[in-house]
């Protein structure tokens, strides 16, 4: 049912505050400001890498994941697509666990990845919204993602609270490795509550990003940027845009504009940079400055203080809330998917049912 919603996508991205929540509750103990026990079939102190594989938008999540692991808990992570994982014959460390990120728990390159690992005889974790799935069952845990049924073919609420379980589960591997003292995880479950209240915030720009989509939708190609967990981000709009409206898209990482893409910048390919004010956000005004010096139209999404100290001109800046940095992934991820999903329907496509696609890829 999709309520007073147009489409199960519409009614999916405004589930978000609500399913966020529910999902950092299982892992989080927010009265207590801990991160709650898990039963884990490995001990995080004592792995030396993590292995993260997925496809789609669960794999876009699960690179945000490596972010986080090896920032907040020092734990190298090697993410790769499941498909690319399955065959090229990785050295497995003994020491290391698996952790496979999907919606349904049935995508066939996921599962095949995880059956290689079992191979390799390391402990698997699961990160599944559908629990009675064959990757929820094949695994050693699941680590449940509390979304509910997702019924759009573009993947949107499960994303964010997979974000929310890799959020959760960084900050529970620094407790167990020793990077995040008892003050700081409390500082950081505080922030992470806070994600629901900022993300129905956010929901409240519709009208503007709606307005912004009506521009969008006349164009042939647009490309996405943003650094650091940004850069998953830009990816995940360009895969959210590409597969409802069928407007060509790619996203990069920020730096990687001049290796390449920056030869494609005119006046008929806007860029939307993904950048709240952070430590880093300087080096991307440089890079909007480059695009627009030739001639590029920019969609900013940003904080006020990045609003106000951007000196570049753009075709629109969508301001945020001010964010703690753990939750900004999760945040901004709802402007990309609300983006794409007003842009779909201007063009009038299928929104929930998009062209050549399947909500869960059994075959490979
Ligand atoms: O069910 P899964 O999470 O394993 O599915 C993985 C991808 O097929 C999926 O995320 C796909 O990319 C979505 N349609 C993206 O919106």
């Amino acid at each position: 049912d999709k309520g007073n919603h147009r489409h199960f996508m519409e009614k999916e991205i405004h589930e978000q505050p609500e399913v966020i929540s529910h999902t950092l509750a299982h892992y989080l103990d927010f009265a207590g400001g801990v991160s709650r026990k898990l039963d884990l079939p490995f001990d995080f102190a004592k792995l030396d890498r993590l292995a993260i594989s997925a496809c789609g938008t669960a794999f876009l999540s699960g690179l945000i994941g490596k972010y986080w692991f090896e920032r907040l808990a020092r734990l190298p992570v090697d993410i790769d697509i499941a498909s690319e994982f399955r065959y090229r014959e990785m050295p497995i460390s003994p020491d290391s666990a698996a952790l496979f990120v999907s919606q349904s728990g049935e995508t066939a390159d996921t599962l095949a990845s995880l059956r290689y690992c079992r191979k390799a005889d390391i402990p698997i974790g699961a990160i599944v919204n559908v629990r009675e799935s064959t990757i929820a069952r094949e695994s050693d845990v699941t680590l449940p993602t509390l979304a509910g049924p997702e019924i759009g073919v573009a993947s949107t609420k499960a994303f964010t609270c997979q974000l929310s379980v890799l959020a959760s589960l960084a900050i529970r591997a620094g407790v167990a490795r020793g990077t995040i003292s008892p003050e700081k995880e409390r500082k950081l479950v505080r922030e992470l509550s806070e994600a629901p209240r900022y993300a129905g915030q956010v929901l409240r720009l519709d009208r503007q990003i709606e307005k912004v989509a009506r521009e969008l939708a006349h164009y042939k190609h647009v490309l996405y940027l943003g650094r650091d967990t940004n850069y998953p981000l830009a990816m995940e709009g360009a895969l959210k845009l590409k597969e409802i409206s069928y407007i060509h898209a790619e996203g990069y990482a920020a730096g990687e504009l001049k290796h390449g893409p920056i030869a494609l910048i005119d006046e008929h390919m806007p860029v939307i940079v993904i950048a709240p004010h952070d430590r880093i956000f300087e080096k991307t005004v440089s890079n909007m400055q480059e695009v627009a010096a030739r001639g590029g139209k920019i969609i900013l999404i940003t904080d006020k203080k990045g609003a106000s100290l951007s000196s570049v001109e753009t075709m629109e800046t969508i301001v945020l809330p001010d964010v703690p940095e753990i939750i900004a992934p999760i945040i901004y991820a709802l402007p990309v998917q609300m983006l794409a999903y007003f842009t779909a329907v201007f063009m009038g496509t299928d929104v929930d049912q998009p062209r050549n696609l399947a909500k869960s890829v059994t075959v490979e």
